[in-house]
């Protein structure tokens, strides 16, 4: 038991600091009694700590934070004011795939096509379609699935279910064109 082998430190601790407990073959020069009154009383103060927190070395030290990615999502068509509405998030750098964060934070993502016959994610419909603006390099490569799918589009244009935002390490911001087939 641990409790048991930190208490036999302990007393070798002990005894290292009092070397008249440690032999009893040693002259002294106090009485049989009071030796005995004085090891008793040493022994009385010797308190044993192994089973309390190790102050000394203190909690451990908080997780730094993950880097982060800040998205903007601009919409394909202007609102009455003449401007593009953007909708924004964050996500932690490498943890998540664009479509799951577009999702998540309620940002329309596909065509009235894509809203009822997407394949989940499963990158078998080809209708989660984005165009990265900026950030593209904050990204994962295109997939083969992208490549079979966006054959014919423009280098900027992913399939959110298959965007990998962030590597882990990096940070920065990416700005994404919702629904670029309906871009005017
Ligand atoms: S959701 Fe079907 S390919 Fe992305």
């Amino acid at each position: 038991m641990a409790a048991t082998s930190s208490a036999c430190a302990c007393a070798a601790v002990a005894l290292a600091s009092f070397p008249s407990a440690a032999s009893t073959s040693a002259p002294s020069r106090v009485s049989a009694s009071s030796h005995r009154g004085q090891r008793h009383s040493r022994a009385a103060t010797v308190r044993c700590s192994s089973t309390s927190p190790n102050v000394s070395q203190g909690a451990p030290a908080p997780a730094p934070p993950k880097p982060q990615i800040e998205l903007e999502f601009v919409g394909p068509k202007p609102g009455a004011d003449g401007s593009f509405p953007v909708d924004r998030a964050e996500a932690a750098s490498g943890e998540k795939l664009l479509r799951d964060v577009m999702n998540e934070n309620k940002i329309e993502l596909y065509a009235a096509y894509g809203k009822v016959m997407n394949c989940g994610g499963g990158g078998s419909c080809g209708t989660c379609i984005v165009e990265i603006i900026d950030g593209k390099e904050l990204l994962n490569e295109r997939t083969n699935t992208e490549n079979r799918y966006l054959k014919k589009k423009p280098d900027s244009w992913r399939l959110a279910c298959q965007t990998i935002v962030g590597n882990k390490e990096n940070s920065g911001k990416v700005v994404v064109q919702r629904l670029p087939q309906w871009k005017r």
